[in-house]
Order: structure tokens, then C-alpha cells, then sequence
């Protein structure tokens, strides 16, 4: 699986609506990480990498964000801006992320944080899958 947008059961009543994320339940890795990011701005992009040994899985819990997708064949664009929608992203995926009113978006990763892992130049991108498709 490439990547895929999930919708997310909420438990709602008069006080309010909530969310739970289970790993191997409705979320489809181990989380072992989560993070999110705040005081975005509309000039500022995100992302620009892939990753080689990442699953994430991206919610908007408030505000919106487009984010590009690129398995170095098609780009496509999606659009998060419900708290109850996530954005599954799988290995070798190219995203680039663009964010608007007052975006804050929560990241849930199936591993730590590990620098060496990423792939943050596009060239180098395009190197590893063409590696990948030709094993
Ligand atoms: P960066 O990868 O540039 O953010 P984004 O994925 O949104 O483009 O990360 C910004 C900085 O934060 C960079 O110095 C690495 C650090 N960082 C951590 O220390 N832990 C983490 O879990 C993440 C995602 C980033």
C-alpha cells in the first residue's frame, strides 16, 4: 500500500467528539513515535523527503494541508482537513506538504526518529527506486 486516506471512527456525544488510534487496529503499523507540527505558515512548505523505512500516518486536527504524493511514476495531490480523515503514507513515497489556516498536524510513525533513513534529495529519490524495481 502506497498511501490511502482512512476515515477515522468518532465517538461523539453532546460533550464532544472523540478519536482513539490502536496500533494494528485502525492504525496499520506499531506506532512507536508520534509528533505534530504547529504555528505553520502558508509560505512555509514541509516534507520534501521520503523515507526508506517509514510508515506515517498524517491527521489534521485542525486547519488544512494539501499534501503532494510522488512514487517517482505519478503525483498526486490530497487534501486533509478533518480531524477524522488520516493520510496513510508507506515506504519510498516523495511528500511535500503545504499547509493553511492555522494547519496543526499530528504525525504517527511505525519508528523512531532516525535521520539516516531519509532520502532528502530528489535525485537520490529517483536513484533508490529505480534501485528497488530493478532487484
Ligand atoms: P524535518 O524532517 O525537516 O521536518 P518535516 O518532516 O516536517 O519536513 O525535521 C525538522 C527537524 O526536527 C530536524 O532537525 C529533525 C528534527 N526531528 C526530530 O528530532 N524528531 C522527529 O521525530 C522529527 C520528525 C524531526
Amino acid at each position: 500500500m502506497k498511501y490511502q486516506l482512512m476515515q477515522l471512527n468518532v465517538v461523539g456525544d453532546k460533550r464532544g467528539k472523540l478519536i482513539s488510534l490502536e496500533s494494528h487496529k485502525n492504525i496499520p503499523f506499531e506506532i512507536k513515535r508520534v509528533y505534530y507540527i504547529y504555528d505553520t505558515s502558508l509560505e512555509q512548505m514541509r516534507g520534501k523527503h521520503a523515507h526508506q523505512n517509514l510508515e506515517q500516518l498524517y491527521i489534521a486536527i485542525n486547519g488544512k494541508c494539501e499534501v503532494i504524493l510522488d512514487d517517482a511514476i505519478t503525483q498526486e495531490s490530497v487534501w486533509l482537513e478533518s480531524p477524522n480523515v488520516g493520510l496513510y503514507i508507506g515506504k519510498n513515497i516523495w511528500r511535500e506538504i503545504r499547509f493553511f489556516d492555522d494547519c496543526k498536524l499530528v504525525v504517527l510513525a511505525s519508528d523512531y526518529y532516525d535521520e539516516n533513513e531519509y532520502i532528502r534529495d530528489y535525485g537520490e529519490f529517483l536513484k533508490v527506486i529505480k534501485k528497488n524495481n530493478d532487484e
